[in-house]
């Protein structure tokens, strides 16, 4: 496994800090158009207040950026478990992205995989392909971790962990979690870079087995990205 780049901030809010300016570096890098896709549980979310907040509002180039999600739960928009809603509340309604640069997974769907299919055709119609790239290239993937080793919504024992062709799934998650919607694994292998965000003790277990390359963990495989940073906090730190 390709040894993913660690950065350890001392904490939470030097973390917040940290992926902020890793962002703003990545989207310069890029040029225009940046396109990024993010994800929902509570890590990025001092994050996503950070980079709403009058210090770093200016800092990416929003009228020149689309902001995808990596992954989606079953719900509604409105649904307080929805990621687009997280994200739209913390970040989206503070910065000036287009409506029309913002593209989010359809989760209240009946048909979830018309909806994983949707979400195709906005990424073929959206992203650049590299030469010979048969998946889209997004620049940037903000992942977390689970405490159980998922990352998007790619979980241990799940169908999508096995999807080759696709770039975005309707995942049936085994145990209590509601359906998902993610990016597969060959989409993530083709982005730009991917940045894992994590953080507290509670995670440094899981992030040393990843680091450590645990095949069981649904991360490892996405961590083998040859351009892969983790940005920890120094709970999270192995
Ligand atoms: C989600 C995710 C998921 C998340 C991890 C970590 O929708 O929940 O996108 O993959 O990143 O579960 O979540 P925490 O940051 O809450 O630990």
């Amino acid at each position: 496994m390709t040894k993913p780049m660690l950065v350890v901030a001392p904490d939470p809010g030097a973390l917040a800090r940290l992926a902020a300016d890793h962002l703003v570096r990545a989207a310069r890098r890029c040029g225009p158009g940046f396109r990024i896709a993010v994800s929902g549980g509570s890590t990025p979310q001092p994050l996503y207040r950070l980079l709403a907040s009058p210090e770093y509002r200016d800092g990416l180039p929003w009228a020149d950026t689309h902001l995808f999600f990596a992954d989606e739960r079953a719900v509604p928009p409105d649904s307080p478990d929805s990621n687009f809603g997280l994200v739209e509340s913390l970040l989206l309604s503070h910065v000036p992205l287009a409506p029309g640069h913002v593209h989010r997974m359809r989760g209240e769907a009946e048909d979830l995989q018309a909806a994983a299919k949707d979400y195709e055709w906005e990424l073929a119609a959206t992203c650049e392909f590299d030469r010979g790239s048969r998946e889209p290239r997004l620049d940037v993937v903000l992942l977390g971790i689970g405490d159980d080793g998922h990352t998007a919504s790619l979980f241990r024992g799940s169908e999508a962990l096995r999807e080759e062709d696709r770039w975005v799934a309707a995942n049936y998650v085994p145990g209590p979690a509601t359906p998902r919607l993610t990016l597969t694994y060959p989409v993530l292998a083709a982005a730009g870079e991917l940045v894992f965000l994590v953080s507290g003790a509670g995670k440094a277990g899981i992030v040393r087995r990843v680091l450590e390359g645990d095949p069981d963990l649904p991360a490892t495989r996405a961590a083998c990205h040859p351009r892969a940073t983790f940005l920890l906090d120094a709970a999270a730190a192995p």
